[in-house]
């Protein structure tokens, strides 16, 4: 059980708030449990008919606790809760949405290629250092970001560690749209409403049409989790972590 991790329900619409701001939002095992499990319940809930993603003010997610992966990196354990996150999402039932407000890093920039609708302020940058950490491409991000962005642009987004700025994102089709910062919980929910006041049947069937068969997905996050695990381990991914973490001494 974690409180960094808030789940409430407006009306059909279950939110899942990311809620660690003195850490940017860095997700921890027990926030990727509690995601996950919010996911699932959602899914089984018929009442509810859309998530939506938020973060805290400036911070959407900083992505992976660093310092979860440092004790994966120096021979700890590691368990099961963001591949089960991950899994969770690539096999979500009903319409996924998110407001992004600043940091946007890691998972907090790919978790947003599997929703349906995104939403980011101006002053958001989607960024996934996972190369200059020594890792690879996680959540499915290597398959889905060259659909959605073309190569190109995804190769610069996974591989070089660009930073996208809302604007860009934007142009790019990583997102729906831009709104401002007072503005965005109010245009994602309205979004929320709207879609959970679809026909329910007809907007999960044009939803699995949309989304197309799940295994390629699925195959995909469990070959980039194995590498993603392996990389852990070496020595480039050790060097950049303890650099982060005596970043400030
Ligand atoms: N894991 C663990 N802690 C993190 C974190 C992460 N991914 N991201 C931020 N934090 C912590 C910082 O260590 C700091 O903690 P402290 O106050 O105890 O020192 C706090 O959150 C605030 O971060 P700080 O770096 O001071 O804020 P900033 O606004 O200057 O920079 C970021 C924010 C997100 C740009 C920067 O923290 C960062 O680069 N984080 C790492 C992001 C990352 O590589 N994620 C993994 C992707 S796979």
């Amino acid at each position: 059980m974690t409180d960094h991790i808030r789940i409430e329900r407006r009306g059909a619409v279950q939110i899942i708030r990311m809620n660690r701001p003195d850490k940017k939002n860095a997700l921890t095992r027990a926030m990727y449990a509690a995601m996950c499990a919010a996911l699932r319940d959602g899914d089984a809930d018929p009442e509810v008919r859309a998530h939506v993603f938020l973060g805290v003010p400036g911070a959407f997610s900083a992505g992976n606790d660093l310092a979860d992966f440092l004790v994966v990196a120096t021979g700890g354990e590691g368990g099961d809760e963001v591949w089960d996150f991950l899994m969770a999402l690539a096999k979500a039932e009903k319409p996924m949405l998110s407001g992004v407000d600043g940091i946007a890093v890691g998972i907090g920039t790919t978790l947003n290629l599997h929703c349906d609708l995104t939403f980011a302020t101006p002053r958001t940058v989607f960024r996934t250092p996972f190369v200059d950490l020594g890792l690879v491409p996680e959540a499915g991000s290597s398959l889905l970001a060259p659909q959605v962005l073309g190569r190109q642009d995804a190769f610069a987004l996974l591989a070089l560690g660009e930073g996208f700025s809302a604007e860009r994102a934007k142009a790019a089709g990583l997102i729906h749209a831009v709104v401002g910062e007072d503005e965005l919980e109010s245009a994602v929910l309205a979004a929320a409403d709207a879609v959970a006041a679809k026909p329910p049947q007809a907007l999960k069937i044009a939803r699995d049409l949309m989304l197309g068969p799940r295994e390629p997905l699925l195959a995909r996050i469990a070959e980039e989790s194995d590498l993603f695990r392996q990389r852990l381990k070496s020595d480039e991914a050790r060097a950049a972590l303890m650099a982060f973490m005596n970043r400030k001494k």
